[in-house]
């Protein structure tokens, strides 16, 4: 018997993860994707071929695979029918829509998994399913499993490369009783790579993620910026400098001491995965770095970003940096305003993050931050557990 399971989006990761679910025989797909006319236009594509998409394995050869979801719509109750796992493959900001669509028809024992999550995924999600929390699984991972683009969309999708692992972490609800396990059927859906990891605890890959790192890297480069068109776009880890390091080591260590406050708290809670940001690097491109004598050093020297630059507009007289790029739009309000958050609940002080975070909101327009408390305007447009009422950790894990 097959399962079925929902693919939530229209986008490069939701076209790849139904394409390639869809072509295994145990599965059945639907795909729920509420923008705009995307579910019309998809289902009018494919409904007399498949859709095609071409895999760049890890030793670089390509393949093609030819499938199709059995169902495209807008209708969350058609697309939730007889549904046990829900993955949610859009920006963070389309997280919340696709949470209120799925909530009526959720069946309890459904995984629901971000893919990826983005900080702040479990929070939202259980402020929107309400009590159904309890008798689901929440799931998320660090990152998409693969890099990759549509190429027409609707009909062909390309994935360009597969990481080699990935971290997943899962949040049980106390009612929950999967009748499958979440990473070997998780890891099923996507095949052989990338190798899944199931992570100790959702709260410290919410620590962990990016945001920790898009910025203070944005602010140290652009806080003190006199406006002024550059010639080229800077590179962004291999430019950093001194201010950018010493930002962005702050920042680890309000994370590690927020880590510490939560062991000391809940002592059957386990945060060794949060780690210094240096010692990260050290850990994650052990032979692409070439001086491991400091974080700045570290990032600098790291060949895997070669050639990356800051996020920049191209004007009539020079570049200028893209304020509204994932790096402040997403990494403010579902990463570092969520990190912030957390250590709010556990008691740690974050000048650091406070002073990057008083600076990124500025520059969207937003006020989630005043002073030291997030208790802006703008707080339940975040991901903070303060955007949904949180007041304690034992909150943060008594689902
Ligand atoms: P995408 O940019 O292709 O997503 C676009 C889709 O999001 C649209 O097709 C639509 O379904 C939905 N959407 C867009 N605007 C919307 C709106 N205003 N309201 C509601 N829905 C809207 O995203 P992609 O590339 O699939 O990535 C998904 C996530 O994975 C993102 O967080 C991205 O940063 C991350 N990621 C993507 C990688 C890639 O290679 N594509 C690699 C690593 C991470």
């Amino acid at each position: 018997e097959k399962r079925r399971i929902l693919v939530c989006g229209g986008g490069n990761g939701a076209h790849c993860l139904s394409a390639l679910a869809a072509s295994k025989d145990n599965l059945d797909v639907h795909v729920l994707t509420l923008y705009q006319d995307e579910a019309e236009r998809w289902a009018k594509h494919v409904e007399n071929e498949n859709m095609k998409l071409t895999i760049t394995k890890q030793d670089g050869t390509q393949y093609d695979i030819f499938s199709k979801p059995s169902l495209i719509t807008k209708d969350a109750a058609k697309a939730m029918s007889g549904v046990e796992i829900v993955f949610l493959v859009v920006p963070a900001f389309a997280h919340a829509q696709y949470f209120t669509a799925i909530a009526p028809h959720l069946q309890p024992n459904t995984l629901i998994v971000g893919l990826p999550g983005q900080a702040g995924f479990e929070l939202q999600c259980r402020h929107i399913i309400g009590d159904k929390a309890s008798s689901c699984t929440i799931a998320a991972s660090e990152s998409l499993p693969f890099a990759c683009r549509i190429v027409e969309f609707g009909r062909h999708a390309r994935i360009l490369g597969l990481k080699d692992s990935l971290g997943m972490s899962a949040l049980k609800g106390k009612a929950c009783q999967l009748s499958f396990p979440v990473v070997e059927t998780v890891q099923g859906i996507l095949g052989e790579y990338p190798k899944l990891e199931l992570l100790k605890n959702y709260i410290a890959i919410n620590l962990m993620a990016d945001a920790n790192v898009h910025p203070p890297m944005m602010y140290g480069r652009w806080g003190n910026w006199d406006g002024k068109p550059l010639k080229e776009e800077p590179l962004f880890y291999q430019g950093v400098d001194d201010r950018q390091a010493d930002l962005l080591s702050r920042v680890s260590e309000e994370l590690l001491a927020t880590a510490k406050a939560i062991e000391q708290k809940r002592k059957d809670v386990d945060m060794s995965e949060v780690i210094h940001l240096f010692d990260w690097y050290k850990i994650h491109y052990p032979d692409q770095i070439t001086d491991k004598s400091s974080l700045k050093m570290a990032m600098r020297t790291n060949k895997a970003y070669d050639g990356l630059v800051h996020p920049m507009v191209k004007t009539d007289e020079g570049y200028v940096p893209n304020f509204n790029y994932r790096y402040t739009s997403e990494d403010v309000p579902f990463g570092m305003v969520v990190m912030k958050g957390i250590a709010d609940l556990a008691g740690v002080p974050t000048p650091a993050m406070d002073e990057i975070l008083a600076w990124g909101q500025q520059k969207l327009g937003k006020e989630y931050i005043v002073g030291s408390k997030l208790i802006g305007k703008d707080i339940g447009l975040a991901r903070a557990p303060q955007s949904f009422g949180m007041t304690s950790v034992d909150e943060l894990f008594d689902i």
